[in-house]
């Protein structure tokens, strides 16, 4: 019942409580029982019912009743606040959880991006992980965070329909030339075969980006500030985690190839000059002209060779 209670007021925004008893048959006795324990989500003015916040919310109630996959976010661990989602999904893993289960957090005090660098997690965005079990050599498991990029940048053209959505190879999502989403994929093998995987993603919605460290601001972008206005970050989430699951299920009956179509087409990156930036200051220099059948980047460089990239920063 306290699920309909939250989803109620989720959709009308403001209700008394007369309306809510009536709407929803329940006793003034348990409608109190449960205002007591969503308190900290509500606005209570002169017998009217209100959500705080409600574009930032993300309770797993409120997602199970909009959620469209089978088993991708079916189950929930949510923390107001955490240190970071995959380490929390590690641990869980770890235990034995099963595919699908996802950690979310509306904080991360310790949010990871790649090569260990911070993430910035404030209120706002969406900091997920999901823990996935995949039956695929270990050596394929980076191919998930380019088949991830693919399910990010759909859910965003397709809910943002104005916005110039696109991949960074190998994991960002882009709005223009500004990052908008990154994606940490750890897996874990024992004997070569493949334990499990972390897919961690990091989509900055409702984000102010003057509230990062200055130089980090240049390059980045969040919806809100492409589009002027809040939007709400449980529909985002749903869309992506429904995406997820489609790519996901192609992936796992081993249409790799045809998901690489779809992120060639999304790529910003295929027909760029770049710059990589790899280990101990090495960089390579070159046009990007494709990704291999595994997801390698295809550069070709000044002197006309070409050359396949696995793992660096790319710098557009
Ligand atoms: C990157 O672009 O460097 C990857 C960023 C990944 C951030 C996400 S937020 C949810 C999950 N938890 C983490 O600590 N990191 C990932």
């Amino acid at each position: 019942m306290k699920e309909k209670v939250l989803n109620f007021l989720y959709e009308k925004k403001e209700v008394s409580k007369k309306d809510i008893v009536s709407e929803l048959g329940i006793d003034e006795k348990e409608f109190d029982k449960i205002i007591e324990k969503l308190k900290n989500y509500l606005k209570i003015h002169k017998d009217k019912y209100k959500l705080k916040n409600s574009h930032n919310l993300l309770l797993p109630s409120l997602i199970k009743s909009k959620l469209k996959t089978n088993y991708i976010g079916r189950n929930i661990y949510y923390f107001d606040i955490v240190d970071s989602t995959n380490l929390t999904a590690k641990k869980l893993a770890e235990k034995g959880e099963e595919e699908g289960t996802i950690v979310l957090a509306q904080v991360q005090t310790r949010g990871r991006g790649r090569e260990n660098k911070e993430w910035i997690s404030p209120k706002g965005g969406i900091w997920t992980s999901i823990i996935l079990k995949p039956d695929i050599p270990a050596v394929n498991a980076p191919q998930i965070t380019l088949m991830t990029a693919v399910a990010v940048a759909k859910t965003l053209k397709k809910l943002f329909k104005n916005l110039d959505v696109g991949i960074k190879w190998p994991n960002d999502v882009l709005i223009g030339n500004k990052k908008v989403c990154g994606i940490l994929t750890e897996s874990y093998s024992r004997n070569e075969s493949l334990e499990y995987v972390i897919v961690g993603v990091g989509i900055d919605i409702n984000v102010d980006i003057n509230s990062f460290p200055i130089e980090l601001q240049e390059g980045a972008t969040s919806i809100k500030e492409e589009l002027g206005k809040e939007v709400p970050l449980v529909d985002v989430l749903c869309e992506f985690l429904y995406e997820f699951e489609k790519v996901y299920e192609k992936f796992k009956a081993g249409k790799f190839q045809e998901i690489l179509k779809e992120w060639r087409a999304l790529s910003k990156t295929i027909g760029s000059y770049v710059e990589i930036r790899k280990k101990f200051g090495k960089r390579i220099r070159g046009e990007a002209v494709g990704v291999t059948k595994d997801g390698a980047l295809i550069l070709e460089l000044d002197d006309g060779r070409l050359k396949k990239i696995f793992s660096g920063a790319c710098i557009h």
